[in-house]
Order: structure tokens, then sequence, then C-alpha cells
């Protein structure tokens, strides 16, 4: 089989790097700058957020009638749309996603074309609990992939984090780093595969606002 290659831009792999907590103090963050420094170790260009950086009321079907959407969702459609992957360290507030990431995730949801699709993403979670805030992350693969994002398999969480962290910003347990590090590697390597050449061809998906009125059948994806 011969690989088809796309018009990816030339230059290094982009990746947005995506710290969902308003706290000051955030173990997500403190993850998220330890993923960034991992990617640019890898010769990615690295672009790293916080949630504070996006500012953005609830969502209200009434105020993007009147107004649209409001600057912080289009500044972060527009850090999505520049990246070929994107990373987001979310905690989990009750076994599930932080409401100020799925308000985020809804207002971005609203611009068109719609910018998740086709993304390839990774998933991490910090948590001072046992399970790392792993049960947030499941959670967060429904909207995502709803919108045509590519969930990358693994995901990895860090339970204890209030412990967990060096104060150079690495991982206090060396065998976790190791493992952290090699998910994004591999994470970096499908990414550049699927940017330089199409490695997974989608005929369909089901993300039902995507309103076409070409048949069902002619809603292909190149
Ligand atoms: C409303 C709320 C719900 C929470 N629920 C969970 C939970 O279900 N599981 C968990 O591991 N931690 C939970 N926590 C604790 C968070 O993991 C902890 O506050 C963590 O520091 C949040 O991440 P951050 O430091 O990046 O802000 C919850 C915290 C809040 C405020």
């Amino acid at each position: 089989m011969t690989a088809m290659t796309t018009d990816a831009h030339p230059g290094p792999l982009r990746v947005l790097v995506f710290g969902a907590s308003l706290r000051t103090d955030s173990v997500n963050a403190r993850l998220a700058s330890l993923v960034a420094r991992l990617f640019a170790e890898a010769d990615a260009e690295t672009d790293l957020a916080g949630m504070g950086d996006f500012e953005m009321p609830l969502y209200n079907g009434d105020v993007e009638l009147d107004q649209g959407l409001p600057q912080g969702a289009l500044e972060l459609r527009d850090r999505i749309e520049r990246c070929d992957g994107f990373v987001i360290s979310s905690p989990e507030y009750n076994a599930s996603v932080p409401g100020v990431l799925k308000n985020a995730i809804d207002w971005v949801s609203r611009v068109r074309p719609q910018p998740f699709k086709d993304k390839n993403a990774m998933l991490v979670s910090a948590s001072p609990s046992l399970v790392g805030g792993n049960r947030g992350l499941w959670a967060l693969r429904v909207p995502l992939e709803h919108l045509g994002t590519r969930v990358y398999p693994d995901m990895f969480s860090l339970a204890n984090a209030y412990q967990g962290f060096t104060d150079g910003g690495h991982l206090s347990d060396a065998v976790l780093q190791q493992r952290l590090s090699e998910t994004v590697t591999s994470f970096l390597r499908l990414v550049e595969a699927d940017v330089r050449y199409v490695v997974l061809q989608r005929r369909w998906y089901e993300f039902l606002a995507d309103c076409t009125d070409a048949p069902i059948t002619q809603r292909a994806q190149d």
C-alpha cells in the first residue's frame, strides 16, 4: 500500500499543551509544563496554554445569538487550529470533567469549521487522589470524540500529585517519568505520521452538528 502524503506544513510539529485548571498552584498546570518540556526536547514547537488565558462566560445560546462567540473562545480556536496535535492536562471533578473545561469545549465547538475535528489529542491528569484523575479523562473523551478528535488510546494520570513533582518540575518517581516520556514520544510519532502522511482515513463520523445538505454517503473525508 502506498502512503498518501498531505499538504502539511514542512516545519517542526506544533503541539498545544493546555492546562485545564484556573487554580494558581494547579498540579495540572505543572504537569502541562512538564509535558511541554518533553515535546520541546523532542524538537516539537510547543505552545503552552492555561485555562486562565481564555476568558469566557458560561455558555448561553442567547449570548451567542446576540454577541457571537466570546474572544476567549476564538483565541482558543486559533491556538487549536495552529497546532498539529494537542494535549489537555485536566483535573477530575466528581469523577468527571471540570465545568470550566466542558464550557470551553462547548463554546469552541460552536465555531465553523469546527476546530476539534480530525485533530490528534492526548489526555493527561494530575490529582492528589490515588487514581490521579483518570476517571475524568474517560469522561473527557466523550465530547472530544463526539467532535471528531482522534483521542490517543494511552492516557497518563499522576496520583498523589501534591507530592509528585521535584523542585525542578520532573516527576519524583523515575519510573513514572520514564512512562510519561515514552507516552509523549509515541503520541508525537503518531501525530507526525498522521500530519505528514494520511494514516487514518475516516469515511464518516458522527458529529451531528456538521450540518450539510449532502447525502450522508457524501460526507466522506479525503
Ligand atoms: C469540586 C471538586 C471536585 C473534585 N473531585 C475530585 C475527584 O472526583 N477526584 C479527584 O481525584 N479529585 C477531585 N478533586 C480534587 C482535585 O483533584 C484537586 O483539587 C486538584 O488539585 C485539582 O487540580 P489542579 O491542582 O490542577 O487545580 C475535586 C476538587 C474539587 C474542587
